[in-house]
């Protein structure tokens, strides 16, 4: 087994930093502009105009992030497993990404009120979050090289 199938790529990196941090951006910015901003309308009170466009940009960011987590399934998940290496906040991180990708679509399913605002709030909190977690997993694999936890290196 190398340790080079278990790295990411630089492609593969990359992607997951750019497509991750557009996710979580424009996740943030709809939760602030519509929770806590309004702007003056004709008829009063109306949301920020760039809340949709927002969306937008997150359900499609949302997609191709899906492709990114997708290509840590055959390589890096299971290649670190085998070296016993950041298993526990690989673990946790492996498990927000999926209830976040889980309850994102549900988001545009689910008409009921209650539970639409329930799906909401959970998405957003663990979405809150992921960037944190992202980080704490991140730094986390990097310490793993030389605790010990890897007897390759
Ligand atoms: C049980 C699940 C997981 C385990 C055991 C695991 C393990 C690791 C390890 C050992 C490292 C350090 C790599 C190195 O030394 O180069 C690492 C880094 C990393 N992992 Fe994971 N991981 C898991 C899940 C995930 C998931 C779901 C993602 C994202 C979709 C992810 C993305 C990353 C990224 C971006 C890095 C930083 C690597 C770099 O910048 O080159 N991991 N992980
Ligand atoms: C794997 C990661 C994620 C996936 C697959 C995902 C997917 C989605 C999808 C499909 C929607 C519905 C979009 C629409 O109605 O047009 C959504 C909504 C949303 N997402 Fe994410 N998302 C992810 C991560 C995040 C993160 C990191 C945040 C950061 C705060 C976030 C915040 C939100 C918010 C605030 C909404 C709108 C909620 C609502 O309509 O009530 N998401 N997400």
């Amino acid at each position: 087994m190398t340790t080079t199938a278990m790295r990411l790529g630089n492609i593969q990196r990359v992607y997951l930093y750019i497509v991750g941090g557009v996710l979580t951006l424009s996740g943030i910015i709809w939760v602030y502009l519509h929770h806590f901003v309004r702007v003056e309308g004709e008829f009063g009170l109306l949301h920020h105009p760039l809340e949709p466009l927002l969306l937008k940009v997150h359900g499609i960011s949302a997609a191709l992030m899906l492709i990114g987590f997708g290509s840590v399934l055959p390589g890096h998940i299971p290649r670190a497993w085998a070296l016993n290496r950041n298993i526990a906040t690989g673990s946790i991180f492996f498990t927000v990404m999926t209830v976040l990708s889980l309850s994102g679509y549900f988001l545009y399913y689910l008409s009921g009120e209650s539970i639409r605002d329930f799906t909401s709030i959970l998405h957003w909190v663990l979405g809150l979050g992921f960037p944190v977690l992202a980080g704490i997993h991140i730094w986390r694999g990097y310490v793993s090289r030389r605790t010990g936890q890897w007897p390759h290196e």
